[in-house]
């Protein structure tokens, strides 16, 4: 096979999509590596997940830096020196600067919590609830300079049942979540995608 494509994640959380990508990439046959995860926040538990399964980890605290130029700078730097071919924001809470998010343009990939264009932005589940949606999702797309809003990869939808709760919901989402984020990255990295 040719030889796999170079992937770092960003994380801020849990980590629970990031452990379903380092799980894929662990096939023989996935066209991906993980080179490793990196953090905006030290105590991320994603972090330690991470570090368990011997991959290099980094953080960088906001309050590190001046303003978000320079945290993307620094960001870019560490990606660099890992010689990432493909980044996966993977529960990345973090809203990235216009130059970031161009210069990755269509190597850069996030998974949101709802079915895009639906509900950007945080609290997917609550809002879908409030509306009375019938289904909700998930979905995988390429990160440009706007919120949410790059062009979708995949998708999966679950039903909304009577008496869920958001972490009702968020709970049956995120098994899709874990199942259709390591596809799509399957499909980028294997060169089946263009941008
Ligand atoms: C996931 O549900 C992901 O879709 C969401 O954060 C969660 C992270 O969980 N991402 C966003 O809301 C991005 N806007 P995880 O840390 O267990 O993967």
């Amino acid at each position: 096979m040719v030889s796999k494509k170079r992937v770092a994640i960003l994380i801020s959380g849990r980590g629970s999509n990031m452990t379903a990508l380092i799980d894929a990439c662990r096939l023989p046959d996935y066209p991906a590596e993980i080179v490793g995860v990196g953090s905006n926040r030290a105590t991320a538990p994603g972090l330690e997940i991470a570090s368990a399964r011997g991959l290099e980890t980094f953080s960088l605290a906001q309050s590190q830096f001046v303003d978000r130029d320079a945290f993307d700078a620094a960001l870019t730097q560490k990606l660099d020196a890992w010689n990432v071919d493909i980044i996966c924001l993977a529960g990345f809470m973090r809203i990235l600067t216009p130059d970031f998010t161009v210069r990755w343009a269509g190597r850069l990939i996030n998974i949101h919590p709802s079915l895009l264009p639906l509900y950007r932005g945080l609290d997917t589940h609550a809002r879908a609830l409030a509306d009375g949606a019938r289904v909700h999702g998930c979905t995988v797309h390429f990160v440009t300079p706007d919120l949410d809003e790059g062009p979708t990869i995949m998708q999966a939808q679950v039903p909304v049942l009577p008496g869920d709760t958001p972490d009702t919901l968020a709970t049956r989402i995120l098994v899709e979540e874990h199942r259709i984020y390591p596809e799509a990255l399957c499909l980028l990295a294997s060169g089946t995608l263009k941008y």
